[in-house]
């Protein structure tokens, strides 16, 4: 089964070697024992912290602060986590209020789908959910944004809440401002800053999924600088009343199992979200894992240095998207009515459906004919709510996952498509024989194709 909903790296992306040594490195260093088996600091080491601030510097093209902090260089604005996926829950658990201040939850939307459990084991309730609709390639809708935020707090907002003299945000918004997941789309630069100025002014925190910046593709204009984070524009104003948090991870970088992430804001929130229960009582969650990756960032040693391993997951991403998916939509899908925003960087193209078809036309082509493929259908990605807004879903775009397969294998896959799609295409108009050319079944998945978890 060649399975495009799968959002994770392939087994060739995962370095078992790297880790290899760099775990050697860390257990063979001086202090090893007190710096990797006890328990540890609460934001981790000043030197991991210093070293990733660095990393993300080289990485961004723009300074991730870091500064003397008790005597050692290290940033004040990155507080380690193990996991964009915690680093969301974290954040909301210590910033919100979900049954009194904290009234709405907004989603870019189409969004990372299992966002939304996040949100609900910390106890918001559907009804407090709402979609802010992409633009196009340009994701999140801003002005839809503003319009809702009218419509929920008026046009002068009241003052923010206090509760235990610490501000609790009246809104939360999530989204994936960079190579978003699903679309592909980025926001650009001018609408980042009008997103931080309506943040602060209604007290909303902004939680930005940036788990694909680092995976800017040179594309058609080679350029592979990651734009602006949205923090970086929040941390430009006063740290008095911040409202954005950049949630990183190295699980699309590096690999998801080590369970290595960052938020990155304001000294004045990383002091909420550090110095907190389960922080303090065990310390910085991946200590271990935090001390084996920092041997990644601060070698020389191109088999160990962690900027060497991205580079070669950037490049072979680069050629499944552009060479194994990209051209195969072209040369397969487009002339059959389907069209797509050729992404910059990240994990993931939107594909729109010919005209007239649905997701569950191809599904149910692909049960019908046996086809070995799967993908991710509209409704997913869309905001739950508790009303049936579901039945009005427009279901015509699936994702599909470039980074799981080698470039063969997502030829194999798009042509599977192919066969679905024209297969669902000559269904639907039956009366117009000789219309859709059906081809015979494709062949088999190539042997690298694992079964696993979806994201
Ligand atoms: C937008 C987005 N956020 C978060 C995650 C999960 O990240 P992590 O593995 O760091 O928890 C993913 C994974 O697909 C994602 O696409």
């Amino acid at each position: 089964m060649i399975n495009f909903l799968k959002g994770q790296p392939s087994s060739d992306l995962l370095p078992v070697d790297l880790f290899k040594k760099a775990s050697f490195l860390a257990l063979d260093a001086k202090n090893a024992d007190l710096d990797m088996l006890q328990y540890g600091y609460e934001l981790g080491t000043t030197e991991f912290r210093d070293n990733l601030a660095t990393f993300l510097s080289k990485e961004y093209s723009m300074p991730v602060e870091s500064w003397f902090v008790m005597g050692n260089m290290s940033s004040r604005h990155l507080c380690p986590t193990s996991g964009a996926s915690f680093g969301l829950q974290h954040a909301l658990s210590l910033l919100t209020r979900p049954n009194t201040v904290t009234k709405y939850c907004y989603f870019q939307e189409p969004t990372y789908f299992l966002a939304f459990d996040i949100f609900r084991d910390l106890g918001f309730e559907l009804d407090q959910f709402a979609g802010v609709p992409d633009k196009q390639e340009q994701g999140l809708d801003v002005d839809h944004f503003e319009s809702l935020l009218v419509e929920h707090f008026g046009e002068s907002p009241a003052p923010m809440k206090k509760d235990d003299d610490t501000w609790i945000y009246n809104a939360v918004l999530y989204c994936v401002p960079t190579h978003a997941n699903p679309t592909g789309a980025t926001l650009p630069p001018s609408e980042r800053e009008r997103l931080v100025q309506l943040a602060r002014k209604y007290n909303i925190l902004v939680l930005c999924d940036d788990v694909y910046d680092i995976l800017t593709y040179s594309g058609d204009d080679g350029q592979t600088t990651p734009p602006k984070r949205v923090v970086a524009y929040d941390l430009e104003l006063d740290s008095a009343h911040p409202v954005v948090i950049s949630n990183g991870s190295l699980s699309k970088l590096l690999a998801p199992g080590a369970r290595i992430g960052w938020l990155e804001c304001h000294e004045t929130l990383i002091q909420r979200l550090g110095p907190c229960g389960s922080y303090i009582s065990g310390g910085s969650p991946s200590n271990f894992m935090n001390q084996v990756v920092n041997q990644m960032l601060k070698s020389s040693d191109p088999d160990i240095n962690l900027h060497h391993h991205v580079a070669k997951v950037r490049t072979t991403l680069e050629g499944r998207l552009y060479k194994g998916m990209w051209e195969s939509i072209q040369q397969e899908l487009v002339p059959l009515g389907c069209s797509a925003m050729k992404p910059k960087g990240g994990y993931f193209v939107w594909l729109q459906l010919p005209s007239g078809i649905g997701c569950g036309d191809v599904q149910q082509m692909i049960r019908d004919h046996d086809i070995d493929i799967s993908f991710g259908n509209t409704s997913l990605f869309m905001v739950p709510s508790s009303t049936q807004r579901q039945d009005r879903i427009d279901e015509s775009y699936i994702r599909l996952c470039f980074a799981h397969y080698d470039t063969v294998t997502l030829q194999v896959g798009i042509d599977r498509l192919a066969q679905a799609i024209r297969y669902a295409c000559a269904a639907s108009s039956p009366k117009t024989p000789g219309a859709w050319t059906l081809l015979p079944k494709g062949g088999k998945s190539s042997p690298n194709v694992i079964e696993s978890k979806l994201r």
